[in-house]
């Protein structure tokens, strides 16, 4: 005998990726499930009664459709469409019509959205990763090669330095060794923490407050500013790696402001949200956002690469460390930039994905 109790259509369509929305005759929302939530900005609560139209602006085509479909009845599908949300935002949408028979004389429809930016940005983010994962080996491999021969290397200059007598000599095998701990210093850095991360769990909002703090003794001017969302579950992380990613990303927000601009940090939770390939039902979002320059237009693409540098000093290693420890925990971090507004996320799992 089957004991399992049936699913519920409602627990369904709170998983679903794709935002579903129910209109009925006069086009007023019925319903919208958590994914539409977050496409239109706006809760199921304050969205009912609300005509379509306050929803989505000035889409002709869109409702010309949607009128047409409640009066023939017919289902129809429409691919790459653009339309504008009531905030602005731009939605790189397919979505689907469909009546709801059962439900004459009063009829209503359902209708469906799927995020084209979404699928884009997914392939997008796997390609980002497996493209990380192969620099980040070849540049493993590199600092190992070195890391050997330099040990040598300035163990001989000791040696040669006990032999010389003059101060004038000494200042040469000096020089070697100086310029060797430096560049073992770096090489180092591009061989990046070599533990496995080990977690626990941990309050991101706190974490925040001690980069903030780190920063903030650094560099005095700072404004820092803070949204957070408080109904934000506990990571599962490595706490120290998380840090010097967030860090990381704070310097460089540091640098781009001049030390003296604004930087907020923002939590939000995603629900059904996917990381490359992966999908889950709860990420954490962390946005470390800053009012600075913007990143160059030329590095704008390849940023997260090791050795890609905006600056006449920099290593450019920060932003492919801050990758690395974050995709050890499944997360990713992802960025977007104009002057004036950069906006670093780091995604950060909330349980174990599926494929
Ligand atoms: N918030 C930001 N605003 C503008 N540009 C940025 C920002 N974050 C990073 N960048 C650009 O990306 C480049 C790479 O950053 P990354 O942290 O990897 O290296 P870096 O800061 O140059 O050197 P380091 O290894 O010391 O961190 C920076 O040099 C900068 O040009
Ligand atoms: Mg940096």
């Amino acid at each position: 005998m089957n004991t399992r109790t049936p699913v519920s259509p409602q627990l369904i369509l709170e998983n679903l990726h794709s935002a579903t929305v129910v209109v009925d005759d006069q086009l007023c929302i019925e319903y919208m499930n958590p994914s539409a939530e977050m496409m239109f900005h706006i809760s199921n609560h304050r969205a009912y009664g609300k005509s379509i139209h306050e929803l989505i602006v000035e889409e002709h085509e869109f409702f010309d459709r949607l009128e047409r479909s409640l009066i023939t009845r017919h289902p129809y599908a429409v691919y790459e469409a653009n339309l504008t949300s009531h905030t602005g935002h731009k939605l790189a949408v397919d979505y689907m019509v469909s009546p709801l028979e059962h439900r004459q004389p009063h009829a209503s429809m359902l209708v469906e959205f799927v995020s084209m930016g979404r699928h884009r940005k997914i392939a997008q983010e796997a390609h980002l990763l497996s493209q990380h994962e192969a620099s980040r080996s070849l540049l493993r491999g590199l600092a190992h090669e070195i890391k050997n021969p330099l040990g040598g290397l300035r163990g001989a200059a000791q040696l040669l330095e006990r032999k010389l007598e003059t101060e004038a000599d000494k200042e040469y095998t000096s020089i070697i060794i100086r310029e060797a701990d430096r560049l073992q210093n770096l090489v180092d850095r591009m061989l990046g923490p070599s533990n496995v991360p080990q977690k626990s769990h941990v309050n991101i909002h706190q974490l925040l407050e001690h980069t903030q703090q780190l920063v903030q003794a650094e560099v005095g001017d700072l404004i820092f500013e803070f949204d957070y969302d408080p109904s934000l579950p506990e990571l599962f992380a490595d706490e120290s790696m998380v840090i010097q990613a967030l860090l990381n990303i704070t310097r460089n927000a540091v640098a781009a402001t001049h030390e003296q601009g604004t930087i907020i940090y923002r939590t939000r939770a995603r629900r059904n949200y996917a990381i490359g390939h992966q999908s889950y039902s709860l990420v954490a979002q962390i946005d470390i956002i800053d009012n600075g320059e913007g990143i160059p237009e030329n590095i704008r693409e390849k940023i997260f690469l090791p050795m890609v540098t905006g600056h006449a000093e920099g290593t450019g290693l920060g932003l492919s460390i801050a990758q690395s420890l974050i995709n050890q925990h499944g997360g990713l971090i992802d960025c977007q930039s104009e002057p004036g507004n950069t906006v670093f996320s780091l995604l950060l799992p909330l349980e174990n994905g599926h494929e």
